[in-house]
């Protein structure tokens, strides 16, 4: 049928989106679809494919006639009642479309042709573009989504994540599935690293892989508890838990500093005095990096707290309350903290040789100070994988 027969009425459809891919699919393999119009001419599904054709100087289309009363749900049902390539077909596509390339381009090489696409390695901008089309995803997801399906081969875990992708009521999308292959792979390499890496601490550092509750540690002997608990709430109980061992280890005059979420001051207080700690003075640790926001108090974050209390009276020497920090290094550990406000404690509230204690190692990051300034450390970290970063990192640390 002649293009300029066609009766397009008023349409849903307002935007035709980018043609081009649709005029080159034509062009190299013809209208896969014949337009669809009713059998007074009236367009039904295929005005892209119309507009492309019209591009492309086509004068006439291959048509199906069919007779519908209502053409609107004609082209409702022509684009929405459809299955979406599955992620393991959308990779199938990009194997088969870059696979299409390479042979083309060893061709135009035995020719004599120079081609511009290199052989090796990431595949070229040309192809990237090329897949992207295909598969009607960026490259880039494309790429998350095959590091997830080889993960997915040999981890049930991400098997199921790999699956979920493609289910649209799933809250897991490509890019938070990728994250957390991302971080495991981190995982693997710090395991790795600690495997690789000669363990050697000193007798003046103890560290436990246990929960601190359990940790065997001396009554009245602890100079200095520096810690940094997790803040979650469903963590809070943990300080009730820490506030009874700090009193019971703490030496008399002792000192518990810990970093605390500014939501749950008013608790940790409690739990502390509870226990029978005094609350000495809050610590501002004052962030170098950009605010982040916190929404549901509307607050823009600048800084963290330190809460610090003791077991009597503190009778040590004059200290700053506000530390300015630098950004950690977060390689080790998600919540590693900075030694800035670690080795300005440290030093300031003990001596050498005195214990200082950290119920939440993490990383390791109070034991680094702690070595650092020649004083005795005893840490304790629940997560094997951590414990042992932890004893890496420390071991390192001069
Ligand atoms: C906020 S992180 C500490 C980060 C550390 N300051 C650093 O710089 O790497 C808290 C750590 O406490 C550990 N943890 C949680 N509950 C624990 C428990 N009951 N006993 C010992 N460690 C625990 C977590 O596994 C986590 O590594």
């Amino acid at each position: 049928m002649k293009i300029s027969d066609i009766i397009i009425k008023d349409r849903i459809r307002k935007e035709m989106g980018d043609l081009i891919p649709l005029e080159k699919s034509i062009h190299k393999l013809g209208l896969l679809h014949p337009i669809v119009v009713s059998e007074n001419n009236e367009l039904i599904a295929g005005q892209r494919r119309i507009e492309a054709c019209k591009n492309l100087e086509w004068e006439e289309v291959p048509v199906t006639i069919i007779n519908i009363q209502k053409l609107r749900d004609g082209e409702i049902d022509e684009n929405q009642i459809r299955v979406n390539f599955t992620s393991d077909e959308q990779i199938a596509i990009a194997d088969y479309v870059e696979k299409d390339i390479r042979e083309e381009n060893v061709k135009k090489m035995k020719l004599g042709k120079p081609s511009k696409d290199s052989l090796e390695g990431m595949p070229p901008n040309t192809t990237q573009k090329a897949i992207a089309e295909k598969t009607g995803i960026s490259f880039d997801t494309l790429r998350k989504k095959k590091e997830i399906q080889e993960e997915a081969k040999t981890n049930p875990k991400f098997a199921k994540l790999y699956k979920s992708i493609d289910n649209l009521d799933s809250k897991d999308n490509t890019n938070s599935v990728y994250l957390k292959l991302s971080k495991l792979n981190r995982k693997r390499e710090l395991v790795k690293k600690t495997k690789e890496t000669q363990i050697i601490l000193p007798k003046t550092i103890t560290l436990y892989n246990k929960e601190f509750q359990t940790a065997p540690i001396e009554d009245n002997s602890v100079s200095l508890i520096f810690t940094d608990p997790p803040y979650h709430d469903e963590y809070l109980s943990l300080f009730g838990d820490l506030a009874k061992q700090a009193i019971r280890i703490l030496k008399d005059g002792g000192s518990l500093l810990t970093f605390v979420g500014q939501t749950n001051i008013p608790e940790i207080c409690d739990y502390m005095r509870n226990a029978g700690l005094e609350f000495h003075w809050p610590i501002c640790v004052l962030h170098t990096g950009r605010a982040s926001t916190m929404h549901s108090t509307k607050t823009m974050i600048e800084w963290k707290p330190i809460l610090w209390f003791t077991k009597g009276k503190y009778q040590g020497d004059y200290v700053r309350d506000l530390v300015e920090s630098k950004p950690p290094n977060k390689d080790e550990h998600d919540w590693a903290q900075s030694t800035e406000e670690s080795d300005y404690y440290i030093k300031h509230l003990t001596i050498e040789n005195e214990i200082v204690y950290d119920p939440f190692l993490g990383s390791g990051t109070f034991g680094v100070s702690a070595k650092k300034l020649k004083r005795q450390f005893i840490g304790c970290e629940v997560d094997k994988d951590h414990y042992d970063t932890a004893r890496r990192v420390i071991s390192n640390a001069t």
